[in-house]
């Protein structure tokens, strides 16, 4: 099959590092005679024919800007039948050939229904703070998403030594506890909640009252939002052990932000792999990063069974240091 035209889009919660896949998909594309048309709002532009062609100028400046110049939503009406006929009609109206979606595990389970259900070329790039996706290393976002979070968590610290205090810290992810664990890590944090792992609050309060008898009486602990966030935990932990305790949320400040060198690479490296599975007519697949080398793997694959903690060394390392 020869593809002329390519469609683009973002999709779910958006992740630092957006833009310069955006920008390399369309540089790239266009360096091999792609035109690429960019899809406003993810699935909901979609079904509304919210498309613009996208040509090397318009995606200048922005390698550095957080966000997505498409916009990103998280769209309802595309999990049914009708909206995804009304997609596919728009599609094949507009000549679109293949799609490209940035995103999580949402985004991807749409690309599944179009490429398996209406046969339209599907690929997708993963694109979430919360590295949930299998078949890479690492997300688009997750680094920057860390890094922020790390230089508030430096900043808390600053005054719960000053003022000895427990501090709960609570940091996003929803259903991945990985940029707690590894803010945890990084920040030298006493304690880290995180949702894959059951926890045991009367045991964390033990060990903060024999820290208090051994003279440590500051704290902080983070905990990835979830069933309990933060505050629920901090009002327990002065239930059970009678302490003093001050919550922080840092909320969606995680989601933005120029990205990080980091984030930048791996997003401009996966959005030409992205292109390379279209022009070889690999479709139904997810570009990667293992062990630094450009990766593919099956949408199927990629959504099954999320990575968790489990895979993530750096939970068990940080409780050893505690
Ligand atoms: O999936 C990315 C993420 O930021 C999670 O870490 C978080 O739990 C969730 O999205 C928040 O979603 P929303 O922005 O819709 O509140």
């Amino acid at each position: 099959m020869v593809i002329k035209r390519i469609g683009l889009l973002t999709s779910g919660g958006d992740a630092p590092g957006m833009n310069a896949a955006i920008r390399s998909v369309v540089r790239y594309g266009l360096h091999h005679k792609l035109e690429v048309i960019g899809i406003y709002r993810g699935y909901a532009g979609l079904i509304n024919e919210d498309l613009k062609s996208l040509d090397h100028r318009s995606v200048a400046g922005i390698i550095n800007r957080g966000g997505t110049i498409l916009e990103s939503q998280r769209c309802d009406e595309f999990l049914t039948e009708e909206g995804q006929r009304k997609a596919v009609e728009i599609l094949k109206r507009n000549k679109i050939d293949a799609l490209i979606v940035l995103g999580g595990d949402g985004t991807y389970r749409g690309a599944i229904q179009l490429w398996e259900r209406w046969h339209i070329p599907c690929v997708g790039i993963p694109a979430t703070i919360d590295n949930d996706i299998n078949g890479t290393d690492i997300t688009i976002g997750a680094d920057t998403a860390i890094n922020t979070a790390l230089e508030a968590v430096d900043k808390i610290r600053d005054t719960s030594t000053s003022m000895d205090r427990i501090f709960v810290v609570e940091v996003m992810g929803r259903e991945s506890g990985y940029i707690a664990s590894q803010v945890a890590l990084a920040s030298g944090a006493e304690e880290v909640l995180v949702p894959e792992i059951t926890y045991d609050l009367d045991d964390m309060c033990h060990d903060i009252e024999s820290g208090y008898l051994k003279g440590k009486e500051r704290w902080i602990i983070i905990v990835a939002e979830g069933e309990a966030g933060g505050r629920e935990i901090a009002n327990e932990i002065t239930e059970i052990s009678g302490s003093e305790t001050r919550v922080v949320v840092l909320g969606h400040i995680q989601r933005g932000g120029s990205p990080t060198a980091q984030d930048r690479i791996l997003a401009t490296r996966l959005g030409a792999a992205a292109v390379d599975l279209i022009l070889n007519n690999e479709y139904g697949k997810a570009v990667g990063v293992k062990g630094n080398q450009i990766t593919a793997v099956d949408l199927h694959r990629a959504v099954e069974k999320k990575k968790g903690i489990g895979v993530n060394s750096s939970y068990q390392l940080m409780r050893n240091l505690i």
